[in-house]
């Protein structure tokens, strides 16, 4: 009875020897073994081969070609959007946001920021520019902008440019 206490507790021992090395020895040998997890084919943004879309994708945000004002094209642009009491309220309060800086509520280039611009802006009411310029000339200025006048086709999708130029030909 005596020698198995001792004998008993020496097994344990060793079988918590073997555990401990078990334990240990796959996470120390996975990384010699099997090194995909560690080399894998990882790259930074933009870093070359660029994934090209699969062949035959289509894009459902398609880019927007808009011609450049003073074209043929841009001066036969016709605006598709309905006009209604409503367009033209949601085309007067963009026009406040991002028009009356520099155009100014009467579109006559009277706004706080035109003053620090030479030439001030053209008057693009409907009396001045806007008398005697088509409105496809005028939403294509609005999308690619033209020398200090900011582009805004990053800011307004087409439907609010077109709704703007709407809102313009009301100014007198
Ligand atoms: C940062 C000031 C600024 C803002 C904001 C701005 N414009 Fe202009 N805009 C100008 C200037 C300056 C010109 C004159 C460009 C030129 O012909 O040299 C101009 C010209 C124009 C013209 C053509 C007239 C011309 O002289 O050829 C139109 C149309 C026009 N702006 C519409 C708009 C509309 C609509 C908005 C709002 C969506 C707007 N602009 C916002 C500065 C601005």
């Amino acid at each position: 009875m005596r020698s198995v206490r001792p004998r008993g507790r020496s097994r344990f021992a060793a079988g918590l020897v073997i555990v401990a090395i078990l334990a240990v020895f796959p996470f120390a040998g996975c990384e010699k073994l099997d090194r995909n997890m560690y080399d894998n084919p990882a790259f930074r943004p933009q870093e070359e081969p660029v994934r090209l879309p699969p062949g035959a994708s289509v894009p459902t945000k398609g880019l927007e070609h808009t011609p450049n004002p003073g074209t043929p094209e841009a001066a036969a642009l016709k605006n598709p959007e309905r006009v209604t009491d409503f367009s033209l309220l949601t085309g007067k309060e963009l026009y406040g946001i991002y028009c009356t800086p520099c155009h100014g509520a009467s579109g006559k280039g009277d706004g706080p920021v035109a003053k620090k611009f030479v030439p001030t802006p053209a008057d693009i009411s409907a009396t001045g520019y806007g008398s005697h310029h088509p409105e496809g000339e005028l939403f294509a200025v609005v999308t690619h902008g033209k020398n200090g006048m900011p582009p805004f086709r990053s800011d307004l999708t087409a439907k609010e440019r077109w709704l703007v130029i709407a809102y313009l030909r009301t100014l007198k």
